[in-house]
This record gives C-alpha cells, sequence and structure tokens, in this order.
C-alpha cells in the first residue's frame, strides 16, 4: 500500500505570531505546488491561531505541540481539544523526547492525550525514542516499541491507521548528527512489525512513521528512500522557509 508521506515542521518554542506568520507566507509559495506531500507547520501555542489564519486557502496544515486529555478545567497551562480545533489545528506533537525529559511527559500520559485528540479529529502525531545510553546498550529497539506499545494502547486497529508515528533518536535531535538512513529504517521497520503484532497488517500497512532528528534538505531524500520512513519530522530546517520547501519538495 502506498503511503503518503507527512513532512511536519516542529517549531518548539520558536517564533512569535509575527515571526510565524512571515515564514508561512514565505513558505506557502515555495510549496504550492506539491500535491504529493502532507504539509504541516507547528507553531507555538501563541501563533496558533494567527498562523493558522494566514495558511488558510493554502496545502499547509496546523499542528500543535501537544494538547491535554480533559475538555477542560482546572489544569494551568494545558491547552483543549476544543481550543486546538477552534483555531483550525488538524494535528497535534505529543510526547515529543523535550516533553518526556524535561517536563515530565509519562507513556501514560502520551496515552491519554493520543487518544482525546484522535477523539476529537485530531490526527496525533506521537513521538519516541531512544537516549544515547540507551542506543549504546543495544536494547533500542525494545526502548522505542515499549513506548509505541504504551502510546497505542486502548486504540482500535482501524483508528491505529491513521495515526502518524515519529520516530526521533534523541542523539540525532538538534545536534546535526543524523542517524545513518539504515538506522531510521532499522527502527521505523521494528515500529511498524510492532504495530502489526499488537494490531494487525492493515494497520502496520497504513500507519505512517516519520523519521525526525537533524533532517536537512540534503538528507531528505535518502530517508524517504527508505520502505518504512513515510515522512519527516523537522525541528532545525523548519525555522527557514526555504530549507523547509526543500525537505517537503524532495
Ligand atoms: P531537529 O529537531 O530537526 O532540530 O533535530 C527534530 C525534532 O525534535 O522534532
Amino acid at each position: 500500500m502506498a503511503r503518503r508521506p507527512i513532512i511536519a515542521g516542529n517549531w518548539k518554542m520558536n517564533n512569535t505570531i509575527a515571526d510565524g506568520v512571515k515564514l508561512v507566507k514565505e513558505l506557502a509559495p515555495l510549496v504550492k505546488d506539491n500535491k504529493t506531500v502532507d504539509i504541516v507547520v507547528c507553531p507555538t501555542a501563541t501563533a496558533l491561531a494567527g498562523v493558522g489564519e494566514a495558511i488558510k486557502g493554502t496545502n499547509i496544515a496546523l499542528g500543535a505541540q501537544n494538547v491535554h486529555w480533559e475538555k477542560s478545567g482546572a489544569y494551568t497551562g494545558e491547552i483543549s481539544t476544543d481550543m486546538l480545533k477552534e483555531v483550525g489545528a488538524t494535528y497535534c506533537v505529543l510526547g515529543h523526547s523535550e516533553r518526556r525529559d524535561y517536563f515530565g511527559e509519562t507513556d501514560e500520559g502520551v496515552n491519554k492525550r493520543a487518544r482525546a485528540a484522535f477523539a476529537a479529529g485530531i490526527t496525533p502525531i506521537i513521538c519516541c525514542g531512544e537516549s544515547l545510553q540507551i542506543r549504546e546498550a543495544g536494547n533500542y529497539i525494545n526502548h522505542v516499541v515499549s513506548q509505541v506499545n504504551a502510546a497505542l494502547d486502548g486504540f482500535t486497529a482501524a483508528e491505529v491507521a491513521k495515526l502518524v508515528i515519529a520516530y526521533e533518536p534523541i542523539w540525532a535531535i538538534g545536534t546535526g548528527k543524523t542517524a545513518t538512513f539504515e538506522q531510521a529504517e532499522e527502527v521505523c521497520k521494528a515500529i511498524r512489525e510492532a504495530v502489526e503484532k499488537k494490531f494487525d497488517k492493515n494497520a502496520a500497512e497504513a500507519i505512517r512513521i516519520q523519521y525526525g532528528g537533524s533532517v536537512k534538505p540534503a538528507t531528505i531524500k535518502d530517508l524517504m528512500a527508505q520502505p518504512n520512513v513515510d515522512g519527516a519530522l523537522v525541528g532545525g530546517a523548519a525555522l527557514n522557509a526555504k530549507d523547509f520547501s526543500e525537505i517537503v519538495n524532495f
């Protein structure tokens, strides 16, 4: 089954509303003729509405960087699915390693957030990935598969088919050290096999798996040539319209 590539820019804690609007205004004409890739930008919470307005009528979709599982209430600092839907977000990055490492995000929390997002019609982009220590100890596949299995608990196979997973080895994020294509493929393949084991073949063949970690215009083509890599989650290079457009238009 041919899976449609999905390339998302994770802006992290960068870009004010003005910066973000300027960036997507530069980006839109550079990617407007691309009909083969799902293109997503994920601004900070404060810039979501402004950027959402600026991309109306383009082929760029809006994603958030987190969402809470409750509908509303006493959850200081959190954002609800209704709030994301109001500004037109259709994707949400969840369980990024920076959330897990700096803000105590757990597998259980990622699962609750993913289920709430999906139920609200927002496609979760569920992140997983191992630290350098785990990579060097050799048990990185088990680690990543266990993160994925936990994040997918309670979903049906038909639902899993519509999700996006982002495999991001922590040692490759923002370091300029991209995983080799073989390393990316090895883990993305293992994730797909784990999805087949937990759900079924259809879910495994349909779920889209991105690679993330220092993706650049120079590395995207070879990454996308890997049979189990269906896209990229791009940090640093997504902050530059030209670079991100070259990645999208690989
Ligand atoms: P990077 O970030 O492209 O700057 O390495 C990727 C990410 O963390 O999503």
